[in-house]
């Protein structure tokens, strides 16, 4: 893996110049490709979220540009009149410069979104390092009166149980995953069997006293399990939505449109793609030699 490691390192000269690999799970390098994409989505039955692509940034200038981006990005939305909403990482809002910064920027975007058809704003959840700052920063935008945002709670992670109560109790809108990051096992489940069982906990509390969780996995048992218990509880299928990723199985997010549920899609776009391109790839050993045999065709 350690070539993949280099051709993936989050170097600009390489993410200007091998975006081709990373297409199938980057919706482009502009606004205006992902709006393409988003369009193409909303007419096969999906809503979507947006994501402008970068994270981890120590410039205040380069977090500003960041917010200012989201913010023609909410403009471009509602002048299309797309069916989608954006979520953002607070690492990219200058989380790791100052918390306050990141807050005013973060609050700004809230703003913005208000105006539109789907105001609402989701903060991805990060490396447990910033998982606490990522939660105060929501809790503050909430305290502001931002009623229009939620957050990402991550089953792998030991802490998530007291999380989710806690998100239940406050009403707050929960998109629950399995979790992205390389976690040593003092805070984090390092087993699939035991994820799944905490993810699949967690997403029956969050159906059955949460306020409309987002169901985000590609995870089939999951996902017939999520199916099982709502329908055995009466759960309406407008309750919560499934969520998936751009470009990842692709053919399950068709049946569930088709059986009648709610399907958002995370669409990611830009050219700092190479962090988030990078967990995908780790995620599955089969995306490694995908990218090297894309790389060897050229
Ligand atoms: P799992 O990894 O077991 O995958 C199930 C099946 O899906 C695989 O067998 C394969 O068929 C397919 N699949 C999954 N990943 C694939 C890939 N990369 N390439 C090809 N096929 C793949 N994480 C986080 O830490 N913070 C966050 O804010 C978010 N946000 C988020 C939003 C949405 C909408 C989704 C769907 C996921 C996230 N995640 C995330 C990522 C999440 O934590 C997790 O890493 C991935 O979803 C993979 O886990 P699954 O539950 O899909 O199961």
């Amino acid at each position: 893996m350690a070539v993949i490691d280099r051709l993936l390192a989050p170097d600009s000269a390489f993410q200007q110049r091998f975006f081709f690999v990373a297409k199938r799970f980057v919706a482009g390098e502009s606004g205006r490709a992902a709006m393409d994409a988003i369009a193409a989505l909303n007419a096969a039955g999906f809503s979507a979220t947006l994501d402008f692509l970068g994270e981890d940034v120590t410039e205040r200038s380069a977090a500003l540009a960041t917010r200012d981006e989201y913010i023609r990005l909410l403009e471009a939305i509602q002048k299309r009149g797309v069916a989608c909403n954006v979520s953002l990482k607070l690492t990219a809002m200058g989380l790791l410069v100052d918390e306050g910064f990141a807050v005013e920027n973060a609050s700004a975007v809230c703003a913005a979104a208000h105006a539109n058809a789907d105001p609402f704003v989701r903060i991805d959840m990060e490396g447990s390092a910033v998982v606490d700052a990522t939660l105060r920063v929501y809790e503050h935008l909430r305290a502001a009166g931002n009623e229009n945002v939620g957050i990402v709670l991550q089953a792998y992670l030991k802490r998530t149980a007291g999380d989710i109560e806690s998100a239940i109790a406050s009403q707050t809108r929960v998109r629950l995953c399995k979790g992205a990051y390389n976690e040593p096992p003092a805070v984090a489940l390092k087993e699939m069997p035991d994820i799944r069982r905490a993810y699949l906990r967690y997403a029956e509390a969050l159906l059955a006293r949460g306020t409309y969780p987002g169901i985000a996995t590609h995870d089939e048992r999951l996902i017939a399990a999520v199916r099982q218990f709502a329908a055995e509880r009466g759960i309406a299928k407008d309750h919560f939505e499934f969520q998936m990723l751009y470009g990842i199985r692709p053919e399950m997010q068709r049946a569930l449109v088709a059986a009648g549920y709610r399907v958002r899609i995370y669409v990611p776009y830009g050219t700092h793609w190479a962090g988030y391109f990078y967990r995908r790839i780790m995620e599955r050993k089969e995306n490694a030699f995908f990218v090297l045999g894309s790389l060897l065709k050229r």
